[in-house]
């Protein structure tokens, strides 16, 4: 089959043949109908962050497909039914997946990162994980919600938790931040969406901001933020994973509010201990969602709750994924998808 190969930061990937996995006694095989293209590969691909798997490793994370075969313990699941992968599978058997917080499971696995992912024509996985389809929701767009909305489903629903009428700042309106913004809105919030691409702050009203600040044209964020509303924001959310953005974030909360961090950085942020203790901030992590968040989520998306299709805007063949890339740091897309 042919798979994008991960060989090393700054060596990049591959389009090769490689052999179609076999499913063990427990797992399925997928015949993958799409992988949403997801900023964590590039971060793997320029910025030196390495795979779990010492490369080669298929990556990709963001899948849904067709089963296609069973193992022979695998019977909860038919071959042709429509699934989505999770991006992580989780052990269920450590502390915090005994705690239901398999999100943070101590033995998690991630496709594309601890083993092979879905950016090929097949991939296999437990058939615990899997995840039923419904026939209503579009199999190849299905695929982001793999991680693209359920990260910020978890974030926004269970780490931030957004109550109606709260005041709500999302910094970064990418991939995974624009369904902050658009999760944040269908729970009650008065959404305030942050970012420097006006196209992006264009879509964020599309996807339920009230308002939209471009960062780069003012002079502090948290000023804005304190004047629309009245002091400082319920709730911030930071979807980039800059420390700068992540520290802004930390300023625009009010008194008693709450900090989301959800974008990934490997560097220390500097953040007043005082105000922590002083306001009563809670500063919290979001990775992730736990299995139990995507039957609420996939429900959401059957009821047209979430839009999926406005936000895939563009799909590469596999041959073409560095095309995916390319349009992603340009800042011209908001999802892409690949179709193997
Ligand atoms: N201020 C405001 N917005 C910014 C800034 C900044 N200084 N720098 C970048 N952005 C915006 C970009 O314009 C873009 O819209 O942040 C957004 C990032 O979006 P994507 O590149 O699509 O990244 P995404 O896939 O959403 O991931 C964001 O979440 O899950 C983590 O690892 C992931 O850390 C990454 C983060």
């Amino acid at each position: 089959m042919k798979a994008a190969v991960f060989h090393g930061s700054g060596v990049g990937l591959r389009i090769e043949e490689v052999p179609r996995p076999v499913a063990g006694p427990r797992e399925v095989l997928v015949k993958v109908a799409a992988c949403g293209v997801c900023h964590t590969d590039l971060h793997y691909l320029e910025h030196g962050v390495p795979t779990f798997k010492k490369p080669p490793v298929i990556l990709g994370h963001e899948a849904s497909g067709v089963v296609e075969e069973i193992g022979a313990e695998a019977s909860t699941v038919k071959v042709g039914q429509r699934v989505l992968i999770p991006a992580v599978l989780t052990c269920g058997y450590c502390p915090a997946c005994r705690a239901g917080r398999e999100n943070i499971c101590a033995n998690m696995t991630m496709l594309g990162n601890h083993i092979d992912g879905a950016y090929a024509e097949y991939v296999a996985v437990p058939a615990k994980d899997v995840l039923p389809l419904p026939a209503s929701v579009p199999l190849a767009e299905a695929s982001i919600i793999a991680d693209a909305l359920s990260t910020p489903f978890h974030a926004v629903k269970n780490r931030a938790r957004v109550q109606p009428g709260d005041t709500v700042v999302v910094f970064g309106c990418g991939g995974v931040g624009i369904n902050a913004v658009q999760l944040a809105a269908l729970a009650g919030g008065y959404v305030i969406a942050v970012d420097i691409n006006e196209r992006k702050l264009a879509w964020a009203k599309e996807f339920g901001a009230a308002v939209t600040i471009n960062a780069a044209k003012v002079d502090r964020v948290s000023k804005e933020v304190k004047k629309l509303t009245g002091g400082g924001a319920d709730v911030a959310l930071e979807v980039i994973g800059n420390p700068k953005t992540i520290e802004e974030a930390f300023e625009c909360v009010r008194v008693g509010g709450r900090l989301c961090v959800v974008g990934y950085t490997h560097e220390a942020v500097s953040l007043v201990a005082g105000k922590i203790m002083f306001k009563e901030l809670e500063i919290v992590g979001s990775l992730g969602c736990r299995p139990l968040d995507y039957v609420p989520l996939i429900r959401l998306v059957e009821q047209s709750k979430i839009d999926l299709s406005r936000q895939v805007t563009h799909r590469f063949p596999l041959q073409e994924l560095g095309k995916a890339f390319e349009v992603m740091k340009e800042g011209v897309s908001l999802r892409s998808i690949v179709i193997p």
